[in-house]
């Protein structure tokens, strides 16, 4: 079955590929490489034997999108590619509003034309705002966001949605996810994020390979049992799966599927930091900082429903999750 992965080239994205080849699924990557290297290939070939078809090139661009679904009989779509760090997208909404939701737009107006009707799309948890309950359900209120890429991702659901009810033919599946971090098992693939990472995991693998000197843990004083935050991390090789099994129970159902990707187990920074330093062999610095704005206290999913109606759950420990980061980033530590 042919899928076109739009962000194919990125973090969650190349994990993914790796996993729908060793299922037997063919994925065509569409990537323009805004934040991804083209090194990626050659890994995705070394760990499958096969090197996915590859387009350099845009979503927005729908000639080329067009171009695409008439080369070859795309099945379904898994749509990756967008911008996503939370800071950036303060500075530039113009910038996120239009990759995020115009992209997705574009790519559902050229998927229409071409008859291709299923796409799973790459939600966040994001899209839950501070959550008055844990864990978190489908059903919990969404749509109080704290920043423009939270809000591009609860815009493009509620495009997607509106799709849906003005086209029941459609499969439309949210995928949304808890806080994806990990690596493949080998240790080539994983996440090469550029300029100082935004995200606690690729910042504590910096600090444990000597890139930079500590980490600082924002907040010691929220309502956690030890006062930093709490987060749901979910090992990507667990999402890649995940991704497989939403194709495989509702790729083909037309309807309005909408499911956590999480654990349902919460971790606070510290707990990290002590898994990283096990993984690695030596305790990881740290200094106490103020909270970061925007940032809530504690989120964690139910899920249930994946469970239930993909049949699908996260099995991977976050010992492996750190266990699997620490060899990717000794293995490269400059990342691609
Ligand atoms: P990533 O940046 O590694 O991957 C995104 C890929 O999309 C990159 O390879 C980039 O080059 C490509 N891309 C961006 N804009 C494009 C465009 N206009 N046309 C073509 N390609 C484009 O990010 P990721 O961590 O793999 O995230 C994948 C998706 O999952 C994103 O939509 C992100 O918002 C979402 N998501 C990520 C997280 C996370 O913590 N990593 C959490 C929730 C949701
Ligand atoms: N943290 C630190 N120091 C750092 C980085 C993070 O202490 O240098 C803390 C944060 O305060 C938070 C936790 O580590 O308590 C996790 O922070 P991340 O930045 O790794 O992740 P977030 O939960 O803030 O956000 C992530 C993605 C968003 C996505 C959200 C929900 O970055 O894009 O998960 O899916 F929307």
């Amino acid at each position: 079955m042919k899928v076109l992965v739009t962000g194919g080239m990125g973090y969650i994205g190349s994990h993914t590929c790796v996993q729908m080849i060793e299922a037997g699924m063919e994925p065509i990557i569409i990537d323009n490489l805004c934040n991804a290297k083209d090194a990626v290939l050659d890994r995705i070939e070394a760990l499958t034997g096969t090197k996915p078809q590859f387009y350099l090139g845009d979503i927005r661009d729908e000639a080329f999108l067009d171009g695409g679904f008439n080369q070859h009989d795309i099945k379904a779509v898994i749509h990756f590619a967008g911008l996503k760090a939370v800071g950036e997208s303060v500075a530039k909404p113009l910038e996120y509003y239009d990759n995020n939701v115009n992209g997705t737009l574009v790519l559902a107006r050229s998927m229409r034309k071409a008859g291709v009707k299923s796409i799973v799309f790459s939600s966040s948890a994001t899209v839950y705002g501070d959550p008055e309950v844990v864990p978190i359900t489908e059903d919990s209120p969404t749509g109080q966001t704290t920043n423009p890429y939270g809000r591009s991702k609860y815009m493009v659901e509620e495009c997607l949605s509106d799709l849906f009810n003005a086209e029941s033919d459609w499969s439309i599946t949210l995928l949304r996810y808890f806080n994806p971090v990990g690596a493949h098992p080998s240790g080539t693939m994983g996440e090469d994020p550029q300029g100082i990472p935004n995200n606690l995991m690729p910042f504590i693998a910096q600090v444990a390979v000597g890139r930079r000197e500590s980490l600082s843990v924002f907040g010691n004083d929220y309502p956690t049992p030890d006062g930093t935050g709490v987060r749901d991390y979910i090992h990507v090789m667990d999402l890649a799966d995940g991704h497989i099994a939403a194709l495989k129970a509702v790729g083909e159902k037309a309807g309005l599927h909408i499911y956590n990707l999480g654990t349902g187990k919460g971790s606070s920074v510290l707990e990290m930091v002590d898994a990283f330093g096990k993984a690695c062999g030596a305790p990881i610095a740290y200094e106490m900082c103020p909270r970061r704005p925007g940032d809530i206290a504690e989120c964690w999913a139910s899920t249930d429903k994946a469970e239930r109606e993909l049949g699908w759950k996260a099995t991977r420990s976050v010992a492996e999750m750190t266990a699997d980061t620490w060899k990717w980033q000794s293995n490269n530590p400059h990342g691609y």
